[in-house]
């Protein structure tokens, strides 16, 4: 059943297409078959057990184990099995494989604004090489909106106030439409763009193209400076707060005696609300930085932490970066 002759389908562009068209192609057999046989027994019974004579009693009818078995296992098993099909499509879906390549994804009313790492930004357009596993980070400026690439069979909701992650492989070179998938306002139907899929040679042509504003680790540091974060995670006599070198991914023991893994959320909620969990052997002090930065700035910054790492792979908060200031917030700007 090839996609050229039946145009039902949108193209296969992602490792996932397949699995997940095999899947849905099933559960319309699966579908298909019942209704048929219910809707040809239904005439079929109705005209073989007909009523034949105003007084005729039908036969008494006592039952059949074997049937009884019968129809209750078939129907279970094509569930269990379906379900078992779903949920290990949906797994791997949810999970990233380890070597993917990062893309941040913020959704705002009404556009999508896209951001790789090594520093090239754009809008309504994604440009990705073929063949690699690509890991999006996806968060919102405003309200729900929903990541759609139809060819990839992809569709995340991006929900506010949290990161969601969502990953894919394209297999063809290409240019696929992007939509919004959920009502997101007055604009939403506009809320498209292109995902567009290169060779890898073109692919590093067009990244080593775009990046006037640096790496996104080093935009994260800028912000990092601009927000006066070092003036209290910096190690030495004036730190106040727990110091950020190799936090990425540690497990952090809070003041109430709960622990946390380090990851995205926890680094961007610490930011945000940073009282909503407090370090162990450290005060509530940290101000608030919810509205002096937006998304794309919190995934630069979180970013940029998750780079520190005792290697001194970006190197740390610097002694010559400290504003002198101290505590001072700067007003948002928009770097971008
Ligand atoms: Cu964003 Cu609809």
């Amino acid at each position: 059943m090839s996609q050229q002759q039946l145009p039902l389908f949108p193209e296969q562009a992602s490792s996932a297409a397949p699995q997940v068209d095999a899947l849905y192609g099933w559960c319309v057999a699966l579908a298909a078959f019942f209704t048929l046989l219910v809707a040809v027994l239904v005439v079929y019974f109705a005209v073989r057990y007909r009523r034949r004579s105003e007084d005729e009693a039908p036969r008494a009818i006592h039952g059949s184990l074997p049937l009884e078995l019968a129809w209750t296992f078939i129907p279970l098993v094509l569930a269990l099995g379906t379900f078992y099909w779903g949920a290990s499509v949906y797994f791997h879906l949810s999970r990233p494989p380890d070597d993917a390549m990062d893309v941040y994804v913020v959704g705002k009313q009404w556009m999508w604004k896209f951001q790789h790492p090594e520093g090239a930004r754009e809008i309504n357009e994604l440009h990705l090489p073929v063949g690699r596993a690509v890991r999006l980070t996806m968060a919102t400026e405003d309200v729900i909106h929903s990541f759609f690439v139809p060819a990839f069979r992809v569709k995340w909701d991006v929900v506010p106030g949290r990161y969601t992650t969502a990953w894919f492989q394209p297999t063809k070179v290409g240019r696929y439409h992007l939509f919004c998938a959920e009502y997101c306002g007055t604009k939403h139907s506009g809320m498209i763009g292109w995902v567009e899929v290169m060779e890898p040679t073109d692919y590093q042509n067009w990244l080593s193209g775009g990046s006037a504003g640096g790496t996104l680790v080093q935009q994260g540091e800028r912000l990092f400076s601009e927000l006066a974060c070092q003036s209290c995670h910096l190690a030495g006599p004036t730190q106040r707060g727990p110091a950020l070198t190799g936090l990425f991914g540690r497990t952090v023991q809070l003041k109430d005696g709960t622990t946390v893994t380090a990851d995205n959320a926890y680094l961007r909620e610490s930011v945000l609300n940073p009282t909503a969990r407090v370090v162990a052997g450290y005060d509530p002090i940290m101000p608030v930085y919810q509205g002096l930065v937006n998304e794309e700035g919190l995934m630069a910054i979180v970013t940029y932490i998750k780079s520190l790492t005792p290697e001194g792979g970006a190197g740390g908060p610097s002694a010559g970066q400290v504003p002198s200031g101290g505590g001072t917030v700067a007003p948002e700007k928009d770097t971008r």
